[in-house]
């Protein structure tokens, strides 16, 4: 006999969402239901190694299916706000990829529609979460090993020019490097100190994407203000001439901690002659890279777990994107409102 899963899925879109299709795919309490893209020669090709499970290339068919707990969506920035509310509304939990949406005003409207269904969760890929070296990092800060922390520096090298001057995130009518880019630096920074900043100021150019099809900003620096005067800055290069990385500083009273493109280090003290100790925890980790869907499934589940990346920090997150974009617009220094 067949046994029942507990909880029906759905993904839209195939790009990053084909990660998210084959981790609910194979989650022993899930059951993958539905795949859907508007590129159908993507949908047939996952959909080959996902036996049983529906296509579909209009996401209307997910959406409407009174069956679905949970869908994932994966498809365009700008589809997200239209994609989550119709979701929450047919009373299903949302996994959104991030950005959860793209303005103010989107982000408000989620929260009300989360707040008028008070039993649905919703999560975000905040991905660098799943990555040993950095769970490392924060234990170690939160255990206060290496003392007060006084400054973090966190730098998303993207390193794949090609996405931001071709496809979809160059046609789209707005586009964010700050949503796009800079968003998982801003998470890694608030996950591994555990505070939210009051205010943030913020520049960006398109110097590196100058002469393409790219019409908005590809880089972005933030410096993010704390109550104690503790300061994060983030970059965000989307044109940078580097392999993809997340480049990590942390600076506390008694210790540093660098993870750079050149190697990954403990410096415990100022002496030329005391060597740094090196830090071996995995990094990159592409292994681990599902663990906040499982997570999030795992909550739903069990409802009095929380998961990997809980709602109120996909908020967070959103709101200090949202107002880092006003802040690069205005040239101003501005306090972050959390919507
Ligand atoms: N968390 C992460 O690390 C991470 C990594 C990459 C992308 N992303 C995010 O994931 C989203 C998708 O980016 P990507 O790189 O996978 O892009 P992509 O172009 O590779 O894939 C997006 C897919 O969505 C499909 N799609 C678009 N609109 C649709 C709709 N209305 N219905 C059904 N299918 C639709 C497209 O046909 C495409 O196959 C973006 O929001 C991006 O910011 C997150």
């Amino acid at each position: 006999m067949k046994i029942q899963k507990r909880i029906k899925s759905a993904v839209i879109g195939l790009g990053v969402g084909a990660h998210q299709a084959k981790a609910l795919y194979n989650h022993p309490d899930c059951q993958l239901k539905w795949i859907c893209d508007i590129n159908k020669s993507r949908l047939s090709k996952i959909g080959s190694e996902l036996v049983e499970t529906k296509r579909t290339d209009n996401e209307e068919d997910v959406l409407n299916d009174p069956e679905i707990d949970l869908i994932c969506v994966a498809s365009y920035d700008e589809a997200h706000h239209r994609q989550v509310i119709k979701s929450l509304k047919q009373g299903k939990h949302v996994y959104v990829e991030k950005p959860m949406c793209i303005s103010k005003s989107e982000a408000k409207d989620i929260r009300l529609t989360l707040k008028s269904n008070p039993k649905l969760r919703l999560s975000s890929n905040m991905v660098l979460r799943t990555c040993p070296l950095f769970k490392k990092v924060r234990n170690v800060i939160q255990s206060n090993k290496i003392g007060e922390i006084y400054h973090i520096e966190a730098d998303y090298l993207w390193g794949r020019k090609n996405k931001l001057i071709s496809g979809w995130r160059s046609e789209a009518e707005f586009y964010s490097i700050i949503h796009g880019a800079a968003v998982h630096m801003i998470d890694l920074a608030l996950w591994i100190y555990g505070k939210k900043p009051c205010a943030v100021q913020a520049i960006g150019n398109k110097i590196s994407t100058l002469g393409t099809l790219q019409r908005h900003n590809d880089f972005a620096v933030l410096l993010l203000q704390f109550d104690n005067l503790m300061s994060v800055k983030i970059s965000a290069h989307g044109g940078c001439v580097h392999p993809h990385f997340h480049t990590l500083k942390v600076f506390g009273q008694k210790s540093s901690f660098f993870h750079e493109s050149t190697g990954t280090v403990w410096i415990d003290s100022s002496s030329p002659d005391q060597m740094p100790r090196p830090e071996h925890s995995e990094y990159p980790a592409k292994a681990h890279r599902n663990q906040a869907l499982v997570s999030f499934v795992n909550s739903l589940l069990s409802p009095k777990t929380d998961p990997l990346v809980p709602q109120e920090d996909v908020f967070s997150v959103m709101s200090i994107c949202l107002a880092a974009e006003e802040a690069v617009q205005s040239r101003k220094i501005l306090p972050i409102e959390y919507l």
